[in-house]
């Protein structure tokens, strides 16, 4: 384990810029745009924003929300208002949206004044080269006055974020669990060597839980009603019970059910399994030099889903390896792309995405 140390910062926060150690002049930004949060480092605070990343547009072209205030609106706007997630699946499916929001949110750290930066963006591997180059599309005619724009491999920067030497470990294997999507990755000595992207995490989970509610209760719920079930059922240390307020489909009148953990449970069981299955698919298809690595090292875990109760032990159960938890699993990228734009012996993991399809 001479290669790994764990991160003991606990918040995520991040400590106060050195400009010795400071490779980019100016200002820089570390991105990513995660379907459900979008995370920024700025390199003047040394701090890290984490918001919504939606938007909500009234009569189809007035910005009216956005951030955690469109988040708030979801399911509750009426007609007029439409709040939408320009990010799907991990890759930019609303390009217009998703410029107005990255400049929404880059005006507020700016205190509303756009001044020249650098920006690395956090791009997920397993994707088409159109789907990559839309992360470089998207920050050059987002009008945040960018100078460069570099891409860094997602789960690089999860690697860094979790406190791994990558330029120097062996076999690591991350599994990042997010809300829309699941990476799975291989890295070695800087480079990634296997990965995939799965259609899964927060997002398949909610839907599992609305759909086991109006199955055993007759009742429907809202996506954001499944989430907080979810948090709260496992805040309880797993024993505990839930009260949701939904439509009775025979009635259609409100009421209110209590569920229990292990109703909600339940109804994750098999998605669990799918991710574990998929890791195994990936363990199957590695260099047997890296599986020895892997085996040393442990499972690495992160992204916001993956802190939900018995997933890790369900990981731990069915791949027989022992799995480590980030200490700010939504922050992981963002504290790895910090990494990058702060110390100098980082800087070539990141490549220019302009040059791609030149
Ligand atoms: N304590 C927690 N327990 C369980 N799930 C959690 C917890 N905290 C956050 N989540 C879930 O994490 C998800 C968001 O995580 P994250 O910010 O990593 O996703 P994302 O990066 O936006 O999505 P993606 O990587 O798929 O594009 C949400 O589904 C949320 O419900
Ligand atoms: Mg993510």
């Amino acid at each position: 384990m001479g290669l790994f140390f764990k991160s003991k910062n606990k918040t995520g926060a991040m400590p106060r810029p050195v400009q010795e150690d400071l490779g980019v002049s100016g200002n820089a930004y570390g991105i990513d745009l995660g379907t459900s949060n979008i995370k920024i480092f700025n390199s003047q605070t040394g701090k890290i924003k984490v918001a919504k990343n939606m938007i909500a547009i009234q009569n189809r072209k007035l910005l009216f929300a956005y951030g955690d205030a469109a988040y708030e609106m979801y399911e509750k706007a009426p007609a007029s208002i439409k709040v939408s997630r320009p990010i799907n699946y991990g890759v930019i499916a609303d390009i217009n949206n998703m410029e107005q929001l990255l400049q929404s949110f880059l005006r507020d750290e700016q205190r509303g004044v756009l001044r020249p930066a650098d920006f690395f963006i956090a791009v997920p591997t397993d994707v088409t080269e159109v789907e990559r180059r839309a992360f470089y599309d998207l920050v050059r005619d987002a009008g945040v006055k960018a100078r460069r724009v570099m891409g860094v491999e997602k789960a690089i920067a999860d690697g860094l974020g979790l406190g791994i030497d990558v330029k120097n470990s062996q076999g690591c294997m991350i599994v990042d669990i997010g809300f829309d999507t699941t990476e799975i990755s291989i890295l070695s000595l800087g480079g990634i060597v296997l990965s995939k992207l799965l259609k899964t995490g927060g997002h398949v989970f909610d839907q599992a839980i609305v759909t086991a509610v109006r199955r055993e209760y007759n009742l429907v719920i809202g996506m954001k009603t499944a989430e907080a079930v979810r948090l709260s059922s496992h805040s309880q240390g797993g024993r505990g019970t839930t009260v949701v307020y939904g439509r009775d489909i025979v009635t259609g009148l409100p009421v209110e059910r209590i569920l229990s953990s292990e109703f909600v449970e339940k109804s994750l069981e098999e998605h669990f399994s799918g991710i574990a299955d998929q890791v195994h698919v990936i363990l199957e298809r590695t260099p047997p030099e890296l599986s020895a690595d892997i085996y040393r090292h442990g499972l690495f875990i992160t992204g916001g889903a993956c802190q939900e109760e018995g997933l890790a032990q369900k990981l731990q159960e069915e791949c027989r390896l022992d799995v480590n938890m980030a200490d700010a699993p939504v922050n992981t990228v963002a504290i790895g792309l910090s990494q990058v734009i702060r110390k100098k012996q980082y800087r070539n993991l990141a490549y220019t995405i302009e040059g791609l399809a030149e």
